[in-house]
């Protein structure tokens, strides 16, 4: 039985109010914007989401992982209100402001490379990762681009090439941006794969000598959750100096304090050239960041990077608080602390239940795979996402990722509280109990 405090399920989904506006959706909103949660959101705070008909969700996907200090964090709120009574929008390179120049200083002290460095803004994860290669080519002056397999990075058209997972991200949409080639990924439940057939695989598909730059998640996130081998990202940089490429990663997902570190490559000893942060840096405000060597960073020629709405002052106001929060409330110490105790419960579940394949994580980026079959390792995608709607249902929203769709992950808020966490575990124990049940009649 769960105890219900912060969930509240007073109608089916969606509520009559939902419904209206969801009827009003199908109409005039393009169709390819297809929503996760059956209801339409009225109200949220920390990790809490209330629809229009009064449900109460605990919600274990923070926007896709935007949310790490919570929805509506009352000193992010202030900021908001304080930069909307001084100014809205210049283009910063039209005419200059402070609160850029400051996040950039701030941005470059906590980001692990050493040596002067800088940092570039931009709207999205996927326009951090297309500057990070056009500045990457503008200081190798070469062309080719590495990637992984199981990869995520974006939806524009280089974004897109890098991204593996074909269906939904690249159908219909070809041609692709040439000369990006994908190596082999070392995905430990799946597939161990050796330094030396890394190598390998990059020799035979490009001559080293063309390429621009490697890019990289430390922690796959789209792509269910991967954590690499201690081995892995020192190997990496070897290969960036052997060859002298730009050695960039993706902390899109994992940055930003979600596995415990403010990016999650400190885990690892390796330092990158290039780091790509956004989703949580601005809480939610559409705002991503290169940052890097000087020396890289500075290479494309003045006004070659750049966008009218990169680094806009709300967004760097919010992305400030949320540098300073992180450090007052002890936010990234929270984020280990919930991963653990969300790791503990993914345990149990696998115990109880023969579909949990793997449970993985590093810090607050946790995940279970569910599989057919212990032994053969077949994907379970349909009983992941009978699963996660069978938890949405009942008041506890959990996302999917990987290749084929049968991993559960968390991109929770680190402000949930423990109370929180156990009653959306129980909410999801209860539909891995139920989903099974009607798998099996
Ligand atoms: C690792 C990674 N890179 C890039 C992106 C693209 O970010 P955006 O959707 O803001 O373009 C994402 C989005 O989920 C991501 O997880």
């Amino acid at each position: 039985m769960v105890q219900r405090k912060s969930t509240r399920i007073v109608t089916a989904l969606p509520g009559p109010k939902s419904a209206a506006v969801l009827a009003k959706k199908a109409q005039y909103v393009a169709a390819p914007l297809e929503a996760y949660a059956p209801f339409i959101i009225r109200t949220s705070q920390g990790a809490v989401i209330e629809d229009l008909d009064g449900n109460r969700f605990i919600d274990f996907s923070g926007g896709w992982g935007c949310l790490a200090v919570g929805q509506r964090h009352q000193r992010i709120v202030a900021a908001l209100h304080d930069q909307v009574d001084s100014f809205l929008h210049t283009d910063f390179t039209a005419v200059p402001y402070a609160p850029l120049v400051d996040l950039a200083e701030a941005l470059c002290a906590r980001t692990a490379i050493s040596g002067d460095k800088r940092a570039a803004f931009f709207n999205s994860g996927a326009e951090a990762l297309e500057n990070a290669v056009k500045i990457a080519r503008a200081y190798t002056k070469r062309k080719a681009v590495l990637v992984f397999e199981n990869a995520f990075h974006g939806r524009t058209l280089l974004a897109m090439t890098m991204t593996h997972k074909a269906k939904p991200y690249k159908t219909g949409f070809g041609p692709f941006a040439s000369d990006v080639y994908r190596l082999p990924y070392p995905y430990e439940y799946r597939k161990r794969v050796t330094p030396e057939e890394i190598e390998t695989a990059l020799l035979s598909l490009v001559d080293p000598a063309e390429v621009a730059v490697l890019v990289v998640e430390p922690v796959i996130g789209e792509g269910g959750f991967l954590v690499p081998p201690a081995w892995f990202l020192p190997f990496l940089r070897t290969l960036a100096d052997k060859y002298g490429f730009v050695l960039a990663f993706d902390e899109v997902q994992s940055g930003i304090g979600r596995t415990g570190k403010f990016f999650a490559f400190e885990h690892f000893d390796v330092e990158p050239d290039l780091v790509c942060a956004a989703k949580s840096l601005a809480s939610g405000l559409p705002l991503s960041a290169v940052v890097g060597r000087a020396k890289v960073m500075d290479a494309p020629i003045p006004s070659a990077i750049g966008g009218t709405y990169a680094g806009n002052p709300l967004a760097c106001r919010a992305a400030l608080e949320v540098l300073k929060t992180i450090d007052d409330e002890g936010l990234l110490a929270r984020a280990s602390h919930v991963g653990d105790r969300i790791q503990a419960r993914f345990r149990r579940l696998a115990e109880r239940f023969d579909v949990v394949g793997d449970v993985r994580g590093l810090g607050a980026m946790v995940a279970i795979e569910l599989v057919k079959d212990r032994t053969t390792k077949e994907p379970a995608k349909d009983i992941a996402s009978k699963i996660a709607q069978t938890a949405m249902a009942n008041g506890a929203i959990f996302p999917t990722a990987g290749l084929q769709g049968n991993v559960l992950r968390v991109l929770v808020s680190f402000v949930i509280t423990d109370a929180e966490i156990d009653e959306g575990m129980d909410i999801l124990e209860d539909a891995f109990a139920t989903a099974l049940a009607k798998t099996k009649g």
